[in-house]
């Protein structure tokens, strides 16, 4: 287990219970599930205790409206500092121009993105939701499908991966003034260069998502969006590990347009306790170690995936390049909502999803989508997944045996004994 989870031992907690014993109750009832069940959930992580420390710091306090150097406030000089260090880490480790850490979340990047560059009515190119990619990329109950006249790309129906005869068809169609890359359900290797070709044949700007696979970026093991998009937006909380929240980076000639888009266009004072969280989390994510680690995550998820196949599921796609796949379980006559329910009753978390063209409804869906980076983060390698891909399997074959549910439980408890988070 990686130091950085017990290096320090936070007090703050014992100050919560001293005025709010409900509150205090509550987060310990929630740092006990987090220990005693496996979190497969592809887009969650354990934060580091220094994250945490930033997250509960005095920098809560301040109102900070603007840019180091050039704020609403007084008394911002040294805030200044934390936001400009996280600036720094953020170009260093991405080989960004510009970096915009304030977006409270990755949602917020990519608000700050379409509000920086397009017009009520204007058209945006994204992978559809069901396929893989993310409300924010169009769906028509989100701000994005709202606001902006949406078309989406789905994936290629034999492949399942991106199709990128059907994406340059419907760029030419439709003209988009901008195309979006990225998704949170998608287990291959992103082309970036050739969405990037395609915007440049239409005139569209390219914005790249890399919500769910930052980490694998930073560390260099998928290819980076940097050089080929005018816009990378995403989360600081998924493989990235760092605190909830959001980041825009762009080339200078768009610094300027998305600064103002972020502030004052759509968010008011930043969350400096946040963005001195961030500055930790790439700090972190700059040393050596974080790269060790992501590509723990990656062995994990192929690992993992192999063992499944074994077991006789079909994993969307055929496989994993990153960091999460999604099991299709139509012939295991279970849909998503049933298997995660299952699953959640012995301790292991998993989130229902779409397989692609699903013919089930999103609340139902005919998939769970599964990831690796908690577990590799609580110190599990290959042999552990694999083990917990047996538990898996032995939870959703025998789900009706309530003495055989008992003794999975049993098992997953033994595991989180054994690699604890904190
Ligand atoms: C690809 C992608 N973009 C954006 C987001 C939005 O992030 P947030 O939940 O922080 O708003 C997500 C979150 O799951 C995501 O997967």
């Amino acid at each position: 287990m990686n130091d950085i989870y017990k290096s320090t031992k936070s007090t703050k907690i014992s100050t919560i219970s001293a005025v709010d014993q409900a509150l205090y109750e509550i987060i310990q009832e929630e740092m006990r599930r987090e220990e005693q069940t496996l979190n497969l959930i592809a887009s969650e992580n354990y934060a580091p205790r220094a994250v945490l420390d930033a997250l509960g710091s005095v920098l809560t306090n301040k109102y900070a409206e603007g840019y180091p150097g050039r704020r609403y406030y007084g008394g911002c000089q040294v805030v200044d500092k934390a936001e400009l260090l996280a600036q720094e880490r953020c170009k260093e480790l991405f080989g960004a121009e510009h970096a915009n850490v304030q977006p409270h979340s990755g949602s917020q990047a990519n608000m700050a993105v379409y509000f920086a560059t397009l017009n009520p009515g204007d058209t945006i190119l994204g992978m559809s939701l069901t396929e893989g990619g993310h409300l924010t990329h169009g769906h028509q109950v989100n701000f994005s499908g709202r606001l902006f006249k949406s078309v989406h790309y789905t994936l290629n129906k034999d492949t399942e991966q991106l199709d990128f005869d059907q994406i340059r068809t419907l760029a030419h169609e439709h003209k988009p003034r901008i195309i979006i890359a990225g998704a949170s359900a998608y287990s291959r290797t992103i082309d970036f260069a050739q969405f990037a070709q395609i915007a440049k044949e239409v005139n569209a700007l390219f914005m790249a998502d890399i919500a769910h696979i930052a980490g694998l970026i930073a560390a260099k093991i998928h290819p980076s969006p940097i050089a080929h998009a005018d816009f990378v937006t995403s989360t600081t909380h998924k493989t990235l590990r760092g605190p909830r929240g959001g980041l825009v980076m762009c080339t200078k000639a768009h610094a300027q347009a998305v600064d103002k888009a972020t502030m004052p266009g759509m968010q008011g004072g930043p969350l400096m306790h946040a963005i001195a969280a961030k500055a930790v989390g790439f700090k972190l994510a700059l040393q050596p170690e974080f790269a060790v680690y992501q590509q723990q995550i990656v062995r994990n998820a192929a690992a993992m995936a192999d063992e499944f196949k074994k077991l006789d599921y079909r994993i969307v796609s055929g496989g994993t390049d990153n960091h999460l796949f999604v099991l299709d379980l139509r012939a295991h006559h279970l849909n998503g909502k049933q298997a995660e329910q299952i699953l959640e009753s012995v301790g292991l978390i998993v989130n229902r999803n779409c397989i692609p063209f699903d013919p089930n409804p999103a609340w139902l869906t005919s998939g769970i989508r599964i990831g690796t980076p908690a577990l590799t983060t609580r110190g599990m390698a290959q042999k552990e997944v694999r083990a917990i891909a047996h538990l898996i399997d032995d939870a959703l074959k025998n789900y009706e045996s309530t003495t055989h549910l008992n003794s999975i439980k049993k098992e997953v408890r033994k595991w989180c004994t054994q690699f604890p988070i904190y």
